[in-house]
């Protein structure tokens, strides 16, 4: 049983529960999913910087672009760039730690996790986008991350 319930979790959350491509292969599931992160982190640094931070003039059509491109990136399915094979004992390039499969129930949970709470975000921004509430969403959506991370990522 290698399918992890995290990868059960994320194909369900894409509404998707069946593959839509052949498999990538191992480098190409580690590069998409740093890409995916770092698109996902550089959205919430647009938010920080107008809903936390105030540096940059509060813009609700950008918060709601960042929040659709984050739920976007949550509910895509990412799941399946976490393959068998692409954790960090087997590669150089990532920092995925084996970890991952060997809890897949607490790797269900972060994905989860993840997901509603990117969605929340999402539906806060469609909602009018009060500051105060994006920026309450937003650190709901920063645990998230970081929950993750605290998990299976390593240093
Ligand atoms: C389900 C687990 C999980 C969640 C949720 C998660 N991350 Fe990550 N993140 C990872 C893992 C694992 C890596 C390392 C990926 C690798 O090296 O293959 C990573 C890597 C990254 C990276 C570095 C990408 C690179 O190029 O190496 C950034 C930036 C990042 N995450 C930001 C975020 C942000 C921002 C969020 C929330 C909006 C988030 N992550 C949510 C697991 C997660």
């Amino acid at each position: 049983m290698r399918k992890s319930g995290f990868f059960a979790a994320l194909a369900l959350s894409a509404a998707i529960a069946t593959p839509v491509m052949a498999q990538m292969d191992v480098e190409d599931q580690i590069k998409t999913r740093q890409s995916a992160f770092t698109f996902a982190g550089w959205n919430m640094g647009k938010i920080k910087a107008q809903a936390i931070d105030g540096e940059v003039a509060y813009n609700e059509k950008q918060i709601l672009a960042a929040a659709n491109s984050i739920a976007a990136v949550a509910n895509s399915g990412l799941g399946s760039l976490f393959g068998p094979g692409t954790g960090m004992d087997k590669n150089d390039n990532t920092k995925l730690k084996p970890e991952f499969f060997e809890q897949p129930d607490k790797a269900r949970e972060v994905a989860i996790g993840f997901a509603q709470a990117a969605t929340k975000l999402q539906q806060v921004a469609a909602n009018g986008g009060d500051k105060a509430a994006i920026a309450a969403q937003f650190s709901e959506v920063g645990k998230s991350c970081k929950a993750c991370h605290d998990a299976f990522r390593a240093k």
